[in-house]
């Protein structure tokens, strides 16, 4: 009898798919990465960079470089192939599903059934179309969707709070792009209610701007974009929250990119919502309350992301 290796494959070892590699591997999130790119070196060299780590660090990950036909029987698939772009996230759609439409059929010859973890922008409709072209059951093809952006969201609540973030339940729903919108009358801080607080601490809580902190979170990507030409640390940490909460079953409710089913009234179409994370993947959406100001704006995103879904013609 042996113990199951946790394997995970990334395809696509650019800027974010190296820096999930990276991630996974600080945090000993799974024991082995076949990393696979259309360039063949980088990947090879993604890979060593990768096993340098190795005496420095207390989890013994093994990374080597592969091909889509070495990802049969690993457990997960990561997805992060595609070009940055420098305007909306949506400009990248073409590319992103030409290429899923080339590699996922080709995944899926191999055999493999497994998760597939979707980052590729935009990764709402990205993620519709992996889920298409892979037939796989939608709870396990997950994109990671609002999960960053509410990590941001609640980075910019602790910064002009003075409260952690962790003590922050705070939600980006909808689109990962420029129609996402906070949640905030659903936030909490510590399980009180944010506006409850707003009453009875105004000196704290008074003077936060929700309109403004809801635009910051939406366009933190190109803050961060504009000075580096990418995006890594945080969507690399991100993805890794995805793969622990998998793997250890965790039942962590936690914003991400999910197939409504009937859900605040939608279906057929994947967009950035809390949903429980555990060994099945999405086990299920946890429906939020939403103000009427907030019903418009979800309303709004759903139907860009609906949009641009029917445009893939899947
Ligand atoms: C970002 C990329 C992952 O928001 O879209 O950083």
């Amino acid at each position: 009898m042996s113990i199951n290796v946790r394997k995970v494959g990334i395809i696509g070892t650019g800027h974010v798919g190296s820096h999930c590699a990276f991630s996974m591997v600080l945090q000993g999130a799974c024991d082995e990465i076949v990393m696979v790119d259309i360039d063949k070196e980088k990947a090879i060299s993604q890979a060593a960079d990768c096993m340098d780590t190795g005496t420095f660090l207390p989890h013994r990950v093994t990374v080597k470089a592969g091909e889509i036909s070495d990802l049969k029987d690993v457990d997960m698939v990561v997805i992060s192939v595609g070009e940055l772009l420098k305007e909306n996230r949506l400009g990248e759609l073409k590319l992103s599903v030409s290429i899923v439409k080339e590699i996922i059929p080709e995944l899926m010859k191999t055999g493999f059934n497994g998760f597939i973890l979707v980052i590729t922008n935009p990764v709402d409709i990205v993620t519709y179309a992996v889920q298409k072209l892979s037939g796989l059951p939608s709870n396990r093809v997950i994109g990671t969707g609002t999960g960053l952006d509410s990590s941001r969201l609640r980075k910019i609540l602790s910064d002009l709070t003075d409260i952690a973030p962790h003590s922050i339940e705070a939600y980006m729903i909808g689109e990962h792009g420029d129609s996402q919108f906070a949640a905030f009358s659903s936030t909490t801080f510590g399980g009180k209610l944010l506006t409850q607080l707003m009453k009875e601490k105004p000196q704290v809580y008074g003077k936060l701007k929700f309109e403004e902190i809801s635009q910051r979170a939406a366009l933190a990507g190109w803050e961060v974009y504009k000075g580096k030409n990418s995006t890594e640390f945080g969507i690399a940490c991100t993805l890794t929250r995805l793969v622990n909460a998998i793997y250890h079953d965790e039942k962590k409710i936690f914003p991400c990119s999910a197939l409504l089913n009937g859900e605040y009234g939608y279906k057929g179409i994947y967009a950035g919502v809390p949903a429980v994370i555990g060994k099945n993947g999405i086990e299920y959406i946890v429906e939020i309350p939403f103000d009427k100001d907030e019903k418009v704006k979800l309303d709004r995103t759903m139907g860009i992301i609906g949009e641009y879904v029917a445009s893939t013609g899947l």
